[in-house]
């Protein structure tokens, strides 16, 4: 267990590198499955939820190396041994779940443990099984364990998402890809993740139309090559360092960055008074200081991102005047503001709701990270609070970021890792 330790710093400046994105590089990991040869996937960022989907790659039978100071992962599919996933591994993190599809579609079997509630919300799987479903495969919980079986190969079919979820989009497009004849998936999500996983899929000889739009069209081949591939830069991460300059006043240059990703925090940003200027590859921002109150909800992209949602409900709460941050994607996602109330914050939850009054000053506090984003928002109350600010429970924060400490010291920030017994 390790705490991060935040004091109040001048205003962060200078240059920071966006690592590659977490929500595409697991997805791409498990589809890695899928070829028949060896894939080399870059832009790898080494954080604690990709070692757990490598560790889960290598229990059920394939090879993983990280090459290049872990920059780089080779895979090597291999002939896959087991169908069954360890409870131990999906528990710690859902998007385990992912490798449903690329199991189902090479064995014929796969048994992945439902993933445990989730402190941001019961988070279901119910869109990923209805889709395995529509392609002719069967479904049977028992004992804690989703079971899904075809006889041959998984069949083309249309499916309708009732939310555009993303994991079920990701896993449905990765049993489609090898499936007989041609799936639709209508009311896809249409997140920058979702092209990417095509864009490899793509590479290894999958024939896929539209990803990025929200009918996406897949027919299905008899067989994958393995293929390179580069993730594309966390958006998420990014905006979270978008924020960090904007809460401390800062003049910080985000490099490998795609600004198109970035628009509706970009766009939240400005309307909070931050300027926000971007170039083809990275984006500059600076602050004076002046944060006006905004209302912002989440929505699937290219709506406001639930990833930045705690993150802006940090910054809000230094706003002049009230602001109204509502939270649609995840019916729990407010573990955060107990904390930030702690350091000074006035907000109050109503219904899906958080009403925060902006304050002219937080103090530190001891804290707690309940999830990876609440953790994200607690460093950057954090970096402009007054005094000490002692976060615990950061392996939620390490899931997520990579080396945050160090990239935010490198910024002028007074952050140290302590680690503890
Ligand atoms: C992914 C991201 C996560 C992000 C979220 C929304 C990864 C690894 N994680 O999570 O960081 O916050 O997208 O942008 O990429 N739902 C159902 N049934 C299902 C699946 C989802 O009802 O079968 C609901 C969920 O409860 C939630 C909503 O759909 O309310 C969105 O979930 P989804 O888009 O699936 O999120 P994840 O893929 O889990």
């Amino acid at each position: 267990m390790s705490r991060l330790i935040i004091t109040e710093a001048a205003p962060l400046k200078g240059k920071v590198r966006i690592s590659g994105a977490k929500n595409s590089v697991l997805p791409i990991i498990a589809a890695s499955l899928l070829a028949e040869g060896e894939s080399t996937i870059e832009e790898i960022p080494y954080l604690n939820d990709v070692r757990i989907m490598c560790d889960l790659l290598s229990y059920i039978g394939a090879g993983v190396e990280f090459l290049d100071n872990r920059s780089k992962l080779r895979i090597i599919p291999g002939s896959v041994s087991c169908s069954t996933a360890p409870y131990e591994l999906v528990n710690k993190m859902r998007a385990s779940f992912l490798i449903m599809g690329p199991l189902l579609t090479k064995t014929g079997i796969a048994r992945v443990p439902l993933p445990g509630g989730c402190a941001i919300g019961s988070r279901p799987v119910d869109l990923h099984l209805k889709g395995f479903l529509a392609m002719g495969a069967e479904i049977k919980q028992e004992h804690g364990l989703i079971e899904a079986r075809v006889r041959g190969r998984l069949k083309g079919a249309k499916i309708y998402l009732d939310f555009p979820s993303v994991g079920a989009t990701e896993n449905i497009l990765m049993a489609a890809v090898l499936a007989d004849g041609v799936t639709t998936i209508e009311n896809a999500a249409i997140e920058p993740e979702i092209v990417d996983l095509a864009t490899y899929l793509t590479s290894m000889g999958a024939d896929i139309k539209g990803a990025g739009t929200d009918t996406i069209r897949i027919c299905g081949v008899s067989s994958l090559k393995g293929s390179s591939h580069s993730i594309i830069p966390d958006r998420i991460e990014a905006g979270t360092y978008m924020i960090a300059a904007a809460i401390t006043q800062g003049d910080v240059v985000l490099e490998n960055v795609v600004p198109d990703h970035l628009k509706p925090v970009s766009a939240k940003l400005r309307e909070i008074g931050v300027e926000v200027s971007e170039e083809l590859t990275s984006i500059h921002v600076r602050s004076s200081g002046k944060l006006n109150a905004v209302d912002v909800k989440t929505l699937p992209y290219p709506g406001f991102p639930t990833d930045m949602q705690a993150q802006v409900t940090a910054l809000l709460s230094r706003a002049r005047g009230t602001s109204i941050v509502t939270e649609t994607i995840f019916e729990n996602r407010f573990m955060h503001v107990g904390e930030l109330k702690r350091m000074g914050a006035n907000i109050k939850i109503e219904g899906r709701s958080a009403i925060v009054e902006g304050r002219e000053k937080l103090t530190g506090a001891l804290v707690k990270a309940t999830d990876l984003r609440a953790g994200a928002a607690l460093i950057l109350a954090g970096l402009c609070a007054e005094g000490k600010t002692e976060i615990s429970d950061i392996e939620h924060i390490d899931r997520g970021y990579v080396r945050i400490d160090e990239k935010l010291r490198a910024l002028g920030a007074k952050i140290e890792r302590v680690e503890e017994e």
